[in-house]
């Protein structure tokens, strides 16, 4: 088992003559043991940074140290890490067994060792019952954890998966999604685990580092995500549906200090206390953010607290929710609301907050102020 230190880390690809800064001065550590999720749209990085860590990929600059040794210079063979990828990657004319077993030949494992670590693994994948099956006789998910078998058979230091989940049906997902947590739970070994699923993330990993455009924007716990994102991408990104946005200016009156949004006669209160971190900004122009999880439909308990006026204009039933589009002038936005709510188009409505929920971010860098 090991730690994962990337310190400084770039990829630049050179394709045709041009540049592609692929990761951009990557800072990030995985604890020995600890469960990680490199999360971000398609294109941000995350694939680049694994095949640097695994060694597929050569290290532009920076580097990358397994237990506080530098690496950058070793074969991925000496790395000791698994790499398992969406594609399954089977040897079609081998048995589920002569798949597992493979690796262990590779680094000389005897025959009666090889069984054991074979039957152990089937049994902790439940995979013992095809065995003697070939691949292509296999369903997706089988197929899947066969390859995730093979990757974990060689107990490697660090096991890193990339996107595997991604041909996989969503009932089987599930089962997967416990599958990979239950071992974890079992072997500790240090994890990194790709996805641009914020669900697979945040239903796996001890912590999630988000990156988008090359570069890394948070890490942190579930927790820190979603209630202290750093700035307006991970709070646009973590949460579902997304975070409202608005454009608003500060503006004190009475000693209390409101965000008036712009293009709409909206306003938010602010708590005393991040009322006076955005006026030591010197700024006059933030951006607002709520989530529509924060904005409650109604009266508020106590007839007190603040609130926002809107007309509905869609209203979407999930089941157990329904989503409000709501819409002010020229902001619109969404509130989570219970299944039981008839709100038609049109309709006015009032929206119940605490300001401690409202989310202040700089208009320039869009980090989170308050
Ligand atoms: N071998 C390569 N040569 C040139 N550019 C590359 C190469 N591999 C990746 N890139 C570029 O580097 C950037 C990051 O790619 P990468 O595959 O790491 O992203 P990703 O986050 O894994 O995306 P996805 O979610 O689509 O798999 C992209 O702009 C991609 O086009
Ligand atoms: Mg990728």
């Amino acid at each position: 088992m090991a730690s994962v230190t990337l310190t400084g880390v770039n990829k630049i690809y050179r394709s045709r003559g041009e540049a592609v800064h692929a990761v951009k001065d990557l800072d990030l550590r995985i604890e020995d043991g600890e469960f990680v999720a490199l999360l971000g749209p398609s294109g941000c990085g995350k694939t680049s940074t694994l095949r640097m860590i695994v060694g597929l990929e050569e290290i532009t600059s920076g580097e990358i140290a397994f237990d506080g040794r530098r690496v950058n210079e070793l074969d991925p063979q000496r790395r000791n890490v698994a790499m398992a990828f969406e594609t399954y990657a089977l040897y079609p004319n081998f048995t589920v067994a002569e798949n597992l077993a493979f690796p262990l030949e590779v680094i000389g494992l005897s025959g009666a060792e090889r069984e054991v670590r074979v039957r152990e693994m089937a049994a902790m994948l439940g995979l013992q019952d095809i065995l003697d099956q070939t691949p292509g006789s296999l369903s997706g998910g089988q197929q899947q954890r066969v390859s995730l078998g093979r990757a974990l058979i060689r107990e490697p230091a660090a096991f890193i998966l990339d996107e595997v989940m991604s041909h996989i049906d969503a009932h089987l997902k599930f089962r997967m999604l416990f599958d990979l947590k239950r071992i974890h739970r079992d072997l500790g070994r240090t994890t990194i685990y790709v996805t641009h699923d914020q669900v697979e993330a945040l239903a796996l990993a001890d912590r999630v580092a988000v990156m988008s455009q090359a570069e890394l924007q948070q890490v942190g716990t579930r927790n820190d995500l979603y209630h202290r994102p750093a700035n307006v991408f991970v709070a646009d990104f973590i949460g579902e549906p997304p975070t409202n946005f608005f454009p608003a200016r500060l503006e004190s009156s009475n000693g209390a200090a409101r965000l008036h949004v712009e293009g709409s006669d909206l306003a938010f209160e602010l708590e005393p206390e991040h009322a006076a971190r955005l006026g030591k900004t010197g700024d006059e122009r933030f951006i607002a953010g709520i989530r529509p999880q924060n904005l409650h439909l109604g009266q508020a308990r106590d007839g007190r607290g603040a609130s926002i006026a809107a007309e509905v204009a869609i209203s979407e039933y999930l089941g157990e929710q329904v989503i409000l589009t709501l819409g002010r002038g020229e902001s619109v936005f969404r509130a989570l609301a219970a299944p039981e709510t008839h709100a038609a188009r049109g309709e006015p409505v009032r929206l119940h907050y605490a300001p401690r929920d409202v989310m202040v971010f700089s208009a320039s860098s869009e980090a989170l102020i308050a």
